[in-house]
């Protein structure tokens, strides 16, 4: 068999699939949804463009996926964040070798330039005899963002000069736009009718899918998977709790204790954010502009400030908002010399890079990959992780194997319900049944040794549930 794919080392398959073999253990409420739907294979006839980081917990969710009969193409949703074994081993596959893959095509490795990641992309998206994908499986929304400014463009008849775009990644995006419609002017309209529809993994694509649907410009159906209790609740805080210190101590290798931390922003991630610094004994001081989170973060112990008041006491700086320009090029100017400053956030402009790199004077000094030390005219520096980009993913391996079960596990049951049910679901954004919700953090209590309580049948009438849930109503927050 022979298919397209490039990534950066076949050779580094064995490493990955003894990893993946070590995170399918860690994973099961995946291994209980092939169990469950091995035989049937409810995504035959699926195929399933994924742009999500190529990790070796993505590659159990791949291999997921084809067990339930779907086609996949995979590419990784950030430039740093692709596990090299892991993409290695998923286009090798089960039964390939390195001189004869048989896996999974893959368009991903470490260290994309921003060309190289948008070609990823289009490639993922463009499937050999043109009869897909049929399926979205996104992190971030930026596949699916292709496909509908293809199409816009398309039915325009015109793509902006690249020459206007306000950013380096916008002003890359076009001219990919252009130089594919110029080959084909009608790829864009053609992948997008085909597509049945997209589940999203994370808070900023849920954002750009709700706000396009407003917009009236929804091209298809999408299940916000971020916003499942067992996703959200888990992966954004639980996730981070352990892969925001991993990267930063693999980054820079500082004592965190003691040190004075800051965090913006106290949603999920942020919290899980606070927490480990936290617990790795740093003073955290938090920063919020919704009240209702300032005064979690308040009540849960932590100095709530503002970034601008406390910048020059902090020795390292998250960002963890999902909006954009938090961390400014003056703030960076104001901190302490090898102040270490990271995001945690989806896309780099939560830190002015732009900014950053335009101040008169300043050097930048690679002091390895992902870990930059800026010099200030002054002298003073400040250390840089994953060049303003997820660092946890950058700088360490992203969330571990048993939390990105649980996001994952929501991941097969979305692409199940809009590939098999697409007439149930209208175009409009969805959040899975609580019921699933429920079934998801169900399968993953075993492994932990969670022993539940059963409700009686009287205490079900009582507070007015089944005993079989769901539980809460969806109000509920959990
Ligand atoms: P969230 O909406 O729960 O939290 C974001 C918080 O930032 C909100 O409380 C908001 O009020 C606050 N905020 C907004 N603007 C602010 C500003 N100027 N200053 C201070 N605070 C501000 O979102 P969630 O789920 O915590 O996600 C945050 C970001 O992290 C998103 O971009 C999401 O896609 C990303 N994410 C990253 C992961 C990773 O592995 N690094 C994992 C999951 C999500």
């Amino acid at each position: 068999m022979s298919f397209d794919f490039k990534v950066a080392d076949l050779s580094l398959a064995e490493f990955g699939r003894k990893e993946i073999r070590l995170a399918e253990h860690e994973m099961p409420g995946l291994m209980a949804t092939r169990a469950e739907f091995g035989a049937s294979k409810p995504l035959a006839g699926a195929k399933i463009m994924g742009s999500l980081h190529m990790t070796v917990q993505t590659a159990v969710l791949i291999e997921t996926l084809v067990d339930l009969g779907a086609e996949v193409r995979w590419v990784s949703c950030n430039i740093f964040s692709t596990q090299d074994h892991a993409a290695a081993a998923i286009v090798v596959g089960r039964d390939g070798t390195p001189e004869d893959p048989k896996g999974v095509p893959v368009f991903a490795w470490k260290g994309e330039t921003l060309e190289e990641y948008w070609w990823c992309t289009e490639q993922a998206l463009t499937w050999p005899g043109g009869d897909g994908p049929n399926m979205i499986l996104d992190d971030g929304g930026d596949a699916t963002m292709l496909v509908h400014k293809g199409a816009e463009f398309e039915a325009a008849g015109v793509v902006p000069d690249p020459a206007t775009a306000d950013s380096e990644e916008f002003k890359v995006f076009l001219t990919l736009l252009q130089k594919s419609l110029a080959a084909d002017p009608k790829k864009w309209t053609t992948i997008a009718a085909r597509i049945k529809g997209v589940t999203e993994e994370t808070t900023t694509g849920v954002h750009r899918l709700y706000e396009m649907h407003r917009e009236g410009k929804l091209l298809f159906p999408a299940i916000n998977v971020n916003d499942s209790v067992t996703k959200s609740k888990f992966d954004n805080k639980y996730g981070i709790r352990h892969s925001l210190p991993d990267g930063i101590m693999r980054a820079t290798d500082v004592l965190i204790g003691g040190k004075v931390a800051v965090v913006c922003g106290y949603g999920d991630v942020g919290k899980g954010s606070a927490e480990a610094l936290r617990g790795q004994g740093a003073r955290v001081i938090v920063t919020e502009i919704d009240p209702i989170n300032a005064l979690q973060a308040a009540m849960d112990g932590y100095q709530v400030a503002t970034l601008d008041d406390v910048v020059e006491t902090a020795d390292i700086v998250i960002t963890t908002t999902g909006n954009f320009n938090i961390i400014r090029a003056d703030h960076m100017e104001r901190m302490k010399h090898q102040a270490i400053v990271g995001n945690v956030g989806h896309f780099d402009n939560e830190i002015d890079m732009a900014g950053l790199e335009k101040i008169p004077g300043i050097t930048k000094t690679e002091i390895k990959p992902q870990v930059h030390e800026w010099t200030f005219p002054d002298g003073h520096t400040i250390l840089v992780l994953s060049e303003g980009r997820l660092l946890n993913l950058g700088n360490a391996t992203g969330h571990p194997s048993f939390v990105m079960s649980n996001s994952f596990t929501n991941q097969v049951i979305a692409q199940i319900e809009l590939f098999a049910k697409t007439d149930e679901y209208p175009t409009d954004v969805y959040t899975l049944p609580k019921i699933l919700d429920e079934k998801v953090a169900r399968l993953h209590l075993d492994a932990l040794g969670v022993k539940l309580t059963e409700l009686t049948k009287e205490q079900a009438a009582y507070i007015g549930v089944d005993v079989a849930g769901p539980y809460k109503p969806d109000h509920y927050r959990y």
